[in-house]
């Protein structure tokens, strides 16, 4: 398979303020990329960059080997020329036109005239389950059906890219997993080539074929869900898709210990290089690696123990989210109702208890800054990681 689309050196700038950072992305056909992160990190503009809506100062991009953005060669393919379809946060359904006009306005645009004769309006309204809502106008819709007549409006066209710009995120939970799911299911039938852009972790590991995630205007990692669950290659990805929990470690006599001076066993891991003079890194750690126990219980054999105090706990259902400090961190955990519910409903702030987790599921990296790092970051992972 060809590389497809292909970003190089991507610069947007606003005044001072550097917005996307020489930023690499190369795109498959028929791949579904999620632009992961934070707001403000630069996802929007992005997209608006590919979508010929921006004018990047610096960079290429192309489409299927035709340039159509090259700053040197003062190349810049209008939107309207590039064949893109957009589905945005906010819908952006006209109001004055029917549903059927709304989707029919890109085909009106590109004058794809056999395409509206040949039924395509109706066959996206299908698509999206909207094929009886043809002649209202989109005040007479809920949110989750304007989403999906956007959804339908951006594929019409059958467009060479689909962007999507947080479509989700102005829906209720229960709406937002039933658009998400559809989504997923068309793209699986109609197998278009999409950049998705959110800052919801669960959102782009259930829709990525890729993952990229964004910090600053560049991208920090590029990797199949999978790999970047496992493996996140900072501090940073490791802290936005959910490892929550962060642990400072140090140096002592005898190798790696926590802040409050327990030994921790990073015998897999940490430093694999002896000339490594580190003296600090930082620990990531998922709430369900930890698990939860009585001061005078046995922990299982291998498991990392730390001594620590419940903070606060709430009620989930199957489990708890337990908060507890540890050498003066706090560790959040999720604890199964079933086994904890009667030790926890009786304990107060300040109860004495222990945690203990799994070194493979600690991912370690350098402490951002710290000069005594001389190996690549990230420190090598536990788990026959891509250190
Ligand atoms: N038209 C603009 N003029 C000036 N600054 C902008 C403009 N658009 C975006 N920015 C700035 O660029 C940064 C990234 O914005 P954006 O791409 O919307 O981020 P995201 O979509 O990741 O939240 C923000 O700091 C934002 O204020
Ligand atoms: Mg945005």
């Amino acid at each position: 398979m060809t590389s497809q689309f292909t970003v190089s050196g991507l610069t947007k700038t606003y005044g001072s303020n550097v917005v996307v950072d020489r930023l690499d992305l190369t795109i498959e056909e028929g791949e579904f990329l999620v632009l992961l992160g934070p707001s403000g990190c630069g996802k929007t503009t992005t997209l608006r960059c590919l979508a010929g809506l921006e004018t990047p100062q610096g960079g290429t991009i192309a489409f299927k080997e035709r340039s159509v953005f090259d700053a040197d060669a003062r190349l810049n393919v209008p939107a309207y020329k590039r064949n893109i379809g957009m589905v945005f946060q906010s819908y952006a359904l006209w109001p004055h036109m029917t549903v059927r006009d709304n989707i029919r306005y890109p085909l009106k645009v590109r004058k794809m005239k056999e395409a509206v004769a040949g039924g395509a309006v109706e066959a996206a309204a299908e698509m999206v389950d909207c094929g009886q809502l043809l002649d209202r106008y989109p005040a007479q819709l809920s949110g989750g059906q304007q989403q999906r007549v956007a959804v339908a409006r951006g594929l019409v066209a059958r467009p060479d890219l689909v962007l999507f710009d947080e479509p989700l995120s102005n829906l209720d939970a229960r709406l937002r997993d039933q658009v998400r799911t559809q989504i997923h299911r068309l793209h699986q039938k109609l197998g278009f080539t999409a950049v998705f852009v959110t800052h919801d972790q669960s959102e782009a590991f259930a829709l990525g074929d890729r993952l990229a995630i964004m910090k600053a205007g560049r991208i920090e990692q590029y990797d199949a869900p999978e790999v970047v669950f496992e493996n996140p290659v900072s501090d940073y990805v490791a802290a936005f898709i959910g490892m929550s929990n962060k642990l400072s470690l140090r140096r002592g006599h005898d190798g790696w210990e926590t802040a409050a001076g327990d030994p921790i066993d990073l015998a897999h891991g940490v430093v694999r290089d002896s000339a490594d003079r580190r003296t600090a890194a930082v620990a990531r750690l998922r709430p369900d690696d930890v698990l939860l126990h009585a001061r005078t219980e046995e922990v299982p054999v291998g498991n990392v123990a730390l001594h620590a105090e419940l903070v606060t706990y709430e009620y989930g259902g199957r489990y708890f989210d337990v908060t507890v400090e540890t050498g003066g961190e706090q560790l959040i955990l999720r604890a199964p109702a079933a086994q904890h519910s009667a030790a926890l409903r009786g304990s107060r702030p300040g109860a004495p208890l222990v945690v203990s987790f799994s070194p493979a599921s600690l991912r370690v990296f350098a402490v951002p800054g710290d000069e005594t790092t001389a190996a690549p970051s990230p420190v090598a992972v536990t788990t026959g990681g891509r250190a």
